[in-house]
């Protein structure tokens, strides 16, 4: 089965833009670029833009329990903390996750990740972190290796927050001795929620390490609200990305940089409660490789990295170019995948063919869904 994309107006490949080309798929593989090939399929891009599928590399799609609810306290200026001790946040939505059927936690994740695919993201990394005891953690991871999507699903071990009835030391040794060596089945990455009020540095440390014992690799919600230290500890573990990162300071992100650490930012997160942006064009300048992702959750629900671009562009004043490898060639390595990410000989056949004709189209018409059709291994979805 072959096929074959030509009359490329822009092909982004992951790296670069070429001009008026073709793109040659086999069996799912990207063959050739730019070589007349014929094929038994051809689709005509009719001048319009090409790049890889969005990678999103940083999601919690697994919960029950909206919190549109919360809108009016953010907006009459309550802070994250404020609203969740209020009865909203992270809790509330485990009280909601832990009631909800893994059938219902699966119904409800395949019709997010429908919509994202719809937008053009071909790959998506989904945490757990919402059951917080064993049996709802498992119940999440599995939930996550079951759902049906025509994206790839990569299941991530989240310790998320402190459950009531717990401090956070009886609950880090819970974690270890309980939740680490069963997650370990179902998880590729372990991730922690590093910050005051949550997991402390010394605690990230210990479930990072245990978690590699079990086969899986560490990144870590780091310095979002605080800088505790946690981008620092990023680099020290050699986590794959260390993610949020508003606060920050220069000396840790040479330290991950040094570490080779993706530096993953997740711009909506600020833009739904109001808070500055980080900076990342001092990130880039400095030379760290900077991904960006949804966050999509219960707090920041948007599964749409054409609007992550958007924002990545005018409130990150990231170049668009940058913004583009972020959301693909950097967040694959922010999953550490190599197969895709990129338009290359050998990866898979993860494309987006748009109903426009230049990238700059994706931060400009805003609100749109610009993608018209969604290619994922070879195999052609259109709107
Ligand atoms: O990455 N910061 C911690 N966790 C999520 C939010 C979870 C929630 O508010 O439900 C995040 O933004
Ligand atoms: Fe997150």
């Amino acid at each position: 089965m072959d096929l074959l994309i030509k009359n490329i107006g822009i092909l982004f490949n992951g790296y670069k833009f070429i001009r008026d080309t073709s793109v040659y798929i086999e069996n799912g593989l990207i063959k050739s670029i730019g070589k007349n090939e014929r094929a038994e399929e051809v689709i005509d891009a009719n001048g319009n833009f090409v790049m890889p599928g969005f990678i999103d590399s940083h999601t919690h799609i697994a919960f029950a329990g909206y919190r549109d609810f919360e809108i009016e306290w953010k907006i009459a200026g309550l802070s994250y903390e404020e609203i969740a001790r209020g009865g909203g946040g992270i809790l509330y939505t485990v009280e909601e996750t832990r009631k909800a059927s893994k059938e219902r936690i699966i119904k409800e994740m395949e019709e997010r990740a429908r919509e994202m695919f719809m937008h053009g993201t071909t790959t998506i990394e989904v945490k757990s972190g919402y059951g917080l005891d064993k049996k709802n953690e498992i119940k999440l991871l599995e939930a996550i290796n079951e759902l049906k999507s025509n994206a790839t699903i990569i299941p991530t071990y989240l310790a998320h927050a402190i459950p009531h009835g717990y401090d956070s030391e009886e609950y880090t040794r819970y974690v270890i001795e309980e939740i680490l060596p069963e997650a370990g089945k179902l998880a590729r990455f372990a991730d922690v929620f590093c910050e005051k009020g949550y997991f402390n540095v010394e605690q990230s440390e210990r479930i990072l390490k245990e978690a590699k014992q079990h086969g899986m690799l560490p990144k870590i919600h780091a310095d979002e609200f605080s800088c505790m230290g946690c981008s620092r500890l990023a680099a020290k573990l050699k986590a794959i990305s260390a993610d949020h990162l508003l606060m920050a300071d220069d000396k840790s992100l040479m330290e991950m940089k040094k570490a080779g650490v993706i530096a993953t930012l997740l711009p909506a997160t600020p833009f739904v409660l109001n808070e500055e942006y980080p900076n990342a064009r001092k990130m880039l300048n400095m030379g760290l490789n900077v991904a960006i992702a949804t966050d999509m959750n219960p707090n920041c629900y948007v599964g749409n990295m054409q609007f992550i671009i958007q924002l990545a562009v005018y409130k990150l004043k990231m170049p668009i170019i940058d913004a583009l490898k972020a959301a693909t060639i950097n967040a694959a390595k922010a999953l550490n995948l190599k197969d895709v990410g990129s338009i290359e000989y050998g990866k898979k056949a993860d494309l987006i063919i748009f109903d426009a004709p230049s990238p700059n189209f994706i931060p400009y018409y805003i609100g749109k869904n610009l993608v018209k059709t969604v290619i994922k291994e070879g195999r052609v979805y259109s709107q």
